[in-house]
């Protein structure tokens, strides 16, 4: 059973969906400038306009409160509120901020906000970005803008989301902003951004004393392909490099020693490994974004000597070619339970992209995009049943948006966006969502 204070919604990230990119002084962040660089984006696509939430809010929290939602999770744009990363705020990108959250109080939605969902201002990539220690400090100052003028209205906090794709999507494989390749600037990138999200937690507690505040990480269960020990050995040594290498500082202060051992010299752009006890500031609750699994078998080749399989093409796999695996949330939220004894803990995203969205008069019927959700949620059930804290459910996404180096072609939303016009249409899986909300709190509309 579902506690009745469950939170109920989806999530967006500003990048994602806002557009209006360079309106009301809003600053050049790295996904516009990597989205402007031929060849970084599937079909040179960016967010410029994307799905011109910001705009359209009104309409988009109407929505939200049409489907019975109770919590909307959401990403703050730093370049729109201070244009240059650091100094002047901007007035206007504030204001917006402010509707967006009255506006969701006014329908009973419990806004939940994460300071950095990817979009670092460019004038700071100009100077390093993450990889510059003096992150810390501009991340503390953003933090500390953001949570004075909120922190009257928003008690949810959220620092980063997904660090490890920050640094390694980011500055390692190069398919993310700002597109670096280099595995020694990944791992200082990491450790300045676990580190500046510890040293956010007391600014945010400072600011708002009855603050819930959270960090985002996305959490892959990792299973070798095979029973060979190579391929055990492999599993593990994808779920240090990309599950424990964020979880350990967050919640011990410390990194798994097997992956030190691994990367050894890769290792040296970080100044003092032993400083990541600072990432371990107590927080209130940890949310999770989970999308499938990663099978793992032995490479002879490579900085990790390891490779993810799809092991069988008769499986049902999204678009993204992510494998349809609910039983890898439930096994996540125990695991964090168990292993991590993490005090509470939310779905901050969960969803998938299909192919075959079609608008038919005001519906989309998309029975995959049901059947992910449904089963998803089961596994949210079943974890709750065998006493996971969990708290929350947001799926991913509120609304089909930019999805980074795919662009527009991989399509989350369980409300279909016509990318030409900014129509809204409810995908079924929207309609299903709502109906087992209502069904579980009792709620009617
Ligand atoms: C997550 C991101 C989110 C979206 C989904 C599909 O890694 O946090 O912005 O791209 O994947």
């Amino acid at each position: 059973m579902f506690p009745s204070d469950f939170y109920w919604g989806a999530a967006t990230s500003s990048y994602q969906i806002e557009g209006a990119y360079n309106e009301d002084g809003r600053g050049e962040c790295i996904w516009t400038r990597f989205s402007h660089t031929p060849g970084k984006v599937r079909d040179n696509q960016h967010g410029d306009v994307a799905c011109d939430h910001y705009h359209r809010y009104a309409e988009d929290v109407a929505i939200m409160r049409q489907l019975a939602f109770n919590a909307y999770r959401f990403s703050i744009s730093w370049p729109r509120v201070i244009p240059t990363g650091t100094g002047a705020a901007n007035e206007k990108g504030l204001a917006f901020y402010d509707k967006l959250v009255d506006s969701l109080l006014e329908s009973s939605i419990t806004p939940i906000v994460t300071l950095y969902h990817w979009d670092l201002p460019q004038a700071l990539q100009d100077q390093g970005g993450w990889a510059n220690a003096d992150m810390l400090s501009w991340f503390a100052d953003y933090t500390d803008l953001m949570t004075r003028r909120l922190g009257d209205r928003v008690k949810h906090w959220t620092t980063l989301n997904e660090p490890y794709v920050v640094a390694f999507v980011g500055h390692y494989e190069g398919r993310h902003a700002p597109g670096i390749t280099d595995l020694v600037t990944a791992y200082r990138v990491a450790h300045h951004a676990l580190i500046s999200h510890g040293r956010a937690v007391p600014v945010i507690r400072q600011n708002v004393p009855d603050a819930d505040v959270s960090i985002v990480l996305d959490i892959w269960p990792s299973h070798p392909n095979t029973d060979s020990p190579e391929d055990a050995a492999a599993a593990t040594r994808f779920d240090g490099y990309h599950n424990r290498w964020f979880l350990d500082p967050v919640f011990k202060g410390t990194y798994p020693q097997d992956i030190i051992d691994w990367v050894g010299d890769k290792l040296r752009g970080v100044d003092d490994l032993s400083a990541i006890q600072e990432a371990a500031a107590p927080i209130d609750s940890l949310g999770i974004n989970y999308y499938t699994r990663a099978m793992m078998t032995h490479e002879p080749t490579g900085d990790f000597q390891m490779r993810r399989v799809l092991p069988d093409e008769t499986m049902p796999y999204t678009k993204m070619k992510w494998e349809v695996y609910p039983d890898g949330l439930h096994e996540t939220l125990m695991r964090l339970h168990r292993e991590y004894n993490v005090p509470a803990l939310y779905i901050a995203e969960n969803g998938s992209a299909w192919d075959g969205d079609e608008v038919q008069g005001d519906i989309v019927e998309d029975p995959r995009r049901v059947a992910y959700l449904e089963s998803h949620l089961a596994a949210v059930e079943r974890a709750i049943a065998d006493g996971a804290p969990v708290v929350g459910y947001l799926a991913w996404s509120m609304m089909d948006n930019f999805e980074w180096g795919h662009g527009y072609q991989q399509r989350f939303g369980i409300i279909h966006v016509d990318f030409e016009t900014g129509k809204r249409t409810l995908k079924r899986t929207a309609l299903t969502y709502r109906d087992h909300i209502l069904n579980v709190t009792g709620q009617m509309l």
